[in-house]
């Protein structure tokens, strides 16, 4: 095995701090949902806590795009533009996680500096990161403030219309807290994918100085 650096600190700082707030928000979204039913915590503790830990992720969101935006690593999320070659990888990866995988199978991507994430990753991160989470944040400071921002709120629908859409993505966020650990655990071993997270270094295959990422 030898090491290869994929994940610049910057990056690294972004994710956990992105990963803990997550967690944070979830757990503050459902005391304010269910208020009856869950207490955790005071109902405005809930509130607050949510607004500040939202307001800090936004803040953390221009972490991971300013780097990417001015660094050439932003190469690692550049999509192949042969729509079938993209189509093709995604599917081999889905197929491997889905069947080959039980069988042993090798992991049909190959990680390389500027290549550290197989096709439905940098596909699902990218809609991920460019499209859910911005329109989470700002449906989110919207319902911080309908008063002030009302004529965006009514924009958009009304309040009906900005809650629903934020309670639905957060539905997919609490989906995505559980699916996308298990795919980061498909590594050589199960930890290696989290302990790269950490320490910005992969393990790879020492003969062809390539290897497999979740
Ligand atoms: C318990 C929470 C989480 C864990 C354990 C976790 C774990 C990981 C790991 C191990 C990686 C490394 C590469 C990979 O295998 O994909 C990764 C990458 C990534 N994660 Fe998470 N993650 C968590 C929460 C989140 C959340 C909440 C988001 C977004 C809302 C997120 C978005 C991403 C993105 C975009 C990358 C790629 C980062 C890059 O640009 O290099 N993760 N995660």
């Amino acid at each position: 095995m030898q090491t290869l650096y994929v994940h610049p600190l910057p990056v690294r700082i972004w994710h956990w701090t992105n990963a803990l707030g997550f967690i944070a928000l979830i757990v503050t979204g459902l005391q304010i949902r269910y208020v009856g039913l869950i207490g955790l915590m005071p109902f405005k503790t809930a509130v607050s806590l949510h607004n500040w830990i939202g307001f800090v992720l936004i803040a953390n969101f221009f972490v991971w795009f300013f780097f990417y935006l001015f660094s050439d690593k932003i190469k690692v999320y550049h999509p192949e533009l042969s729509a079938m070659k993209h189509f093709r990888a995604s599917f081999r990866q889905l197929q491997y996680y889905g069947y080959g995988i039980f069988k042993g199978d090798p992991n049909p991507h190959h990680v390389s500096a500027y290549h550290k994430f197989n096709a439905m990753q940098s596909m699902t991160y990218q809609v991920i990161m460019l499209l859910l989470v911005p329109i989470q944040f700002y449906t989110g400071v919207l319902l911080w403030d309908v008063k002030r921002f009302s004529g965006m709120v009514e924009l958009f629908g009304g309040v009906r219309v900005v809650d629903t859409v934020h309670v639905l993505l957060f539905i997919f966020f609490v989906a995505f807290i559980f699916i996308h650990p298990y795919l980061a655990s498909l590594g050589h071993t199960p930890t290696a994918h989290f302990k790269a997270m950490f320490t910005g270094y992969e393990e790879v295959e020492e003969e062809t100085g390539r290897d497999s990422i979740a």
